[in-house]
């Protein structure tokens, strides 16, 4: 598979909770973010203290348990919110949510193939680059589907393929394989693995299973419950295709479980 990038240029972007900007980064830099909330019943500080490094083409999975803070962290390296003090510096990132917000009136192909139009390809040649990537994900004869006749692991896995032909060298993925099935979820996370290595991009990947964190990432942050921050970090360093039955594999999804308490 390739995905290329023909993106303009875009300048990496610097965000401040305080006045005084910092130098843009590569790849990714949280550095001492507090974000708070205003609700109903009062402020929640969703993340206080957090700061978290990917460098360029590095994986990075963030674990920690529900309401700490994690689809926050992605939303503020995307730029989609501002920090209310700290740092967020980052190359152009894209997200991709955790529910997987397709246009219910464009079919799959042309869901998947929307950031293509968007960067001015023919609506042609925009199918022609998403089409091959339909049958590497499982999704082949679904292309003229239209999300409404698709599972919730089929839609998961458009718009994943929709993330990855933004073209952007960040990839914030939240969550990105929680609705699959155990088997199809495993071809998704090898997927995945072999297109990072066929063409690397630095990526932040939100995950509530720590063995599929250890099996993708360089490097696995946990963060503490609410307000969220990054409590541990286990460096990866096994050869891929990492198989999660590899005793090193397990030991260290031990460790992370054991950090996230
Ligand atoms: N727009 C909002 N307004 C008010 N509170 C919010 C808003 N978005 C998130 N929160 C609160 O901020 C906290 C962190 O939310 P966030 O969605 O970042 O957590 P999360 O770690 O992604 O959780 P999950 O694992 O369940 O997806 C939660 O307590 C949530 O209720
Ligand atoms: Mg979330």
């Amino acid at each position: 598979m390739t995905v290329e990038s023909e993106a303009p240029a875009e300048e990496p972007r610097t965000v401040t909770g305080a006045p005084r900007e910092a130098a843009a980064a590569r790849g990714v830099r949280v550095r001492d973010v507090r974000r708070v909330y205003s609700s109903r019943r009062g402020p929640v500080v969703a993340l206080d203290g957090m700061s978290l490094e990917a460098q360029p083409q590095e994986t990075v999975a963030v674990v920690g348990p529900s309401g700490c803070g994690k689809s926050t962290l992605l939303e503020l390296i995307c730029g989609l919110q501002r920090p209310d003090a700290g740092t967020v510096a980052s190359e152009p990132a894209v997200y991709m949510p955790q529910r997987d917000l397709l246009l219910p009136w464009s079919t799959a192909l042309d869901n998947a193939a929307l950031p293509l139009l968007v960067r001015r390809l023919s609506r042609r040649q925009a199918r022609e680059r998403a089409r091959p990537l339909f049958a590497e994900l499982g999704l082949d004869g679904f292309e003229m589907a239209m999300p409404h006749e698709l599972s919730g692991g089929m839609r998961q896995r458009v718009a994943f393929l929709r993330t990855l032909l933004a073209g952007k060298p960040v990839l914030a993925l939240d969550e990105p394989f929680a609705s699959l099935d155990a088997l199809t979820r495993q071809q998704a996370q090898a997927w995945l693995d072999s297109a990072l290595r066929r063409e690397p991009r630095t990526v932040v990947l939100v995950t509530h299973d720590v063995e599929e964190a250890v099996v993708l990432a360089d490097r696995v942050v946990v963060m503490s419950p609410r307000p969220g921050r990054a409590v541990a970090e286990l460096r990866v360093e096994l050869v891929r295709p990492r198989r999660r039955t590899d005793p090193a594999v397990v030991e260290l999804r031990e460790r992370a479980l054991e950090a996230l308490g």
